[in-house]
C-alpha cells in the first residue's frame, strides 16, 4: 500500500493569532523505515496524527492507494485504521484495567481477528514483556507500557506503523529490541514512520526528515 499526502496543513490559534502547526506539505510513504526529527513544538505529532487518520487536515488529502481516507465514513475509517494502521502514541497509553495481553490483543478483537494469540505471545517475547502478560497495564513501568504499545501497534500486521517517540523512556537494551523489531517489520515490506530525538534511531532508518516550525525537509 502507498500513502500519499497532498498539500496537507493544520493551523491552530494561540491567543488571537493563528499559526501553522504544519505548513502545506506533500509526502509519500511507500515501504521502508523513515524518521522524523525536529524540535519540541515543531509539528511532528500533528503531522503523524494527520497521516494516521486521527486528525483531519484543514486542507489537502491523505490518500492510501488512491483513496482519500478523510472522505470515508467514521466507522469505515475506524475499521480501516484498525486493520491497516498501527499507532504507538506519544506518552503513556494503555487500558489500565486490562492485562498486557488483553491490551495487545484489543485491536485484533476490534476488527474480528481471532487468531492473534500466538502472534501476541511472540511479540511480547521479542519485546521482553512476556512475563508481564497477565499483569494489569496500571502496574507497568513507563518503559514496559511503551513496549506494550509497540506490540499493540504490530498485532494486526498493518501496512503502516506510526510510532511517536517509541524509545522515549527505554534503556539501551530495550531501545535495541524496539528498533530491531520495527526495522524487521519494514524489511517485510511494510512502512514504518518514527518520530524521534534518539540518535540511535537514525542508524536504523532509510530516510530522515526534519520538521522546523511546521515545515518538513529531507536530510
Ligand atoms: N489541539 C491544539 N490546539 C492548539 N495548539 C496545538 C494543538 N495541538 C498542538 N498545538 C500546537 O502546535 C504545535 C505543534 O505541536 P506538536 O504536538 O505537533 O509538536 P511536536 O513536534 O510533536 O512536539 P514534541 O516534540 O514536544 O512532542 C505546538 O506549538 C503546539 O503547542
Ligand atoms: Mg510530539
Amino acid at each position: 500500500m502507498i500513502l500519499s499526502v497532498k498539500d496537507i496543513s493544520k493551523s491552530y490559534n494561540r491567543g488571537k493569532t493563528g499559526f501553522y502547526a504544519v505548513k502545506p506539505t506533500n509526502f509519500t510513504l511507500d515501504g521502508g523505515m523513515v524518521e522524523l526529527c525536529g524540535r519540541s513544538g515543531s509539528g511532528k505529532t500533528t503531522f503523524l496524527s494527520m497521516l494516521s487518520g486521527l486528525l483531519k487536515p484543514d486542507e489537502g488529502s491523505v490518500e492510501i492507494d488512491g483513496k482519500d481516507i478523510y472522505k470515508m465514513q467514521d466507522t469505515a475509517l475506524s475499521l480501516f485504521r484498525c486493520k491497516n494502521m498501527g499507532v504507538v502514541p506519544q506518552g503513556h497509553t494503555g487500558l489500565n484495567n486490562y492485562t498486557v495481553k488483553e491490551n495487545i490483543l484489543m485491536p485484533a478483537l476490534l476488527c474480528g481477528n481471532t487468531d492473534k494469540e500466538e502472534r501476541s505471545d511472540e511479540l511480547m517475547k521479542r519485546l521482553g514483556i512476556f512475563e508481564l502478560s497477565s499483569s494489569f497495564a496500571k502496574e507497568l513501568s513507563g518503559g514496559e507500557l511503551r513496549r506494550m504499545s509497540v506490540a499493540r501497534a504490530l498485532i494486526n500486521e498493518p501496512d503502516f506503523v506510526f510510532a511517536d517517540e517509541p524509545t522515549g523512556d527505554l534503556d539501551d537494551e530495550s531501545t535495541k529490541m524496539v528498533l530491531e523489531i520495527l526495522r524487521e517489520y519494514a524489511d517485510s515490506g511494510k512502512s514504518v514512520f518514527v518520530i524521534s530525538h534518539d540518535s540511535q534511531v537514525k542508524t536504523y532508518c532509510d530516510d530522515i526528515y526534519t520538521m522546523n516550525s511546521g515545515e518538513i525537509s529531507k536530510l
